[in-house]
């Protein structure tokens, strides 16, 4: 079976259909990453190209980890250190000269939106989009969905709160348009200046600046780091500001469900957003995040490549 997308720039260019397809195709190589050896020959003879042209550690070394434990032949290339950095290239320069080295697929992240988008018009190679400005982060948006379907065993009517710099999160477009694809109730909160007003009629989703107030319904809550560095203007007073009327700590979660897990996509500032105490306690399933984002990305790029689920 294929996806029915030929690259993966936002979740709008995922069906219903492609995402079952994608979460079962990844149950089903989570199990490799187990094994003493992990490795398997399914893309052997295929060529991956991860283009970082912003900083990442998750993503970055998933995708790598994803393609070794498939057996593709992958590399990697990074702003600095090309001919990008000092020497003028430009991003459409630099994708044409990769083209010419015939890649199957371009793994793309970039500090601009739009820039997976238009890398795509300028190859025949799959691009998958890892980040790109403020817009979108479609495959952290599906490990995201994997790991709270392996929590809860379900997706649909689940009520989700994602808290914090909502304005500059690619995670947050992303989960939110994939959450409501697959039939979650979606809360959002964090300070007035980093929620915009189009949001809640843009994503049919919900806004609650004081996410205490919605805690009690919430079945997964989903912190977000403050990105100081997409920031022109400061738009709150200080971080200790927003650890005091918006960071979460496990004192807050008293009047939530016992099930009530707790998610961060990285990196997490402690003390900020989310105390160190919840980000390490039980209901936290942080590092299974990761671990499902080597499986998530393992799923992805077999699906591209049309192997369809026989290994
Ligand atoms: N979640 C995420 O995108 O993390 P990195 O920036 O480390 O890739």
């Amino acid at each position: 079976m294929r996806l029915s997308a030929r690259h993966i720039l936002s979740v709008n260019d995922l069906t219903k259909k492609d995402v079952t397809l994608i979460l079962q195709t990844a149950a089903s190589f989570r199990e490799i990453s187990e094994r003493p050896i992990k490795k398997v020959p399914t893309l052997r003879g295929r060529t991956v190209i991860n283009c970082f042209f912003e900083d990442s550690t998750r993503t970055r070394l998933s995708f790598e980890l994803a393609e070794k434990r498939l057996s593709a032949d992958s590399t990697n290339i990074s702003k600095s250190g090309s001919a990008m950095a000092k020497k003028g290239e430009t991003l459409l320069d630099t994708v044409r000269n990769l083209e010419a080295m015939r890649p199957d697929i371009l793994v793309i992240r970039h500090n601009q939106a739009g820039a997976a988008a238009q890398v795509a018009r300028e190859t025949s190679a799959h691009v998958i989009n890892a980040g790109d400005g403020m817009h979108e982060h479609p495959t952290q948006a599906l490990l995201d969905l994997m790991t709270i379907n392996e929590a809860k065993g379900r997706t649909k009517g689940l009520k989700v709160g994602i808290v914090g710099d909502i304005l500059h999160s690619r995670v947050a477009r992303s989960d939110m348009l994939l959450f409501r694809k697959m039939g979650m109730e979606v809360t959002i909160g964090g300070p007035p200046t980093l929620i915009p007003m189009c949001l809640a009629e843009t994503f049919d989703v919900k806004v609650c600046h004081d996410i205490r107030e919605a805690l009690p319904k919430l079945d997964v809550l989903m912190l977000l780091r403050v990105q100081r560095e997409r920031q022109g203007e400061q738009l709150f007073p200080s971080s200790r500001e927003y650890a005091r009327y918006f960071g979460i700590q496990s004192r807050d979660l008293e009047s939530a469900k016992d099930d009530l897990v707790v998610m961060h996509p990285g990196p997490v500032n402690r003390g900020v957003e989310i105390s160190a105490e919840l980000a390490d306690g039980p209901r936290s399933i942080i590092l299974n995040q990761v671990t499902n984002g080597v499986a998530v990305r393992m799923a992805i790029l077999y699906l591209l490549l049309g192997e369809g689920l026989k290994q």
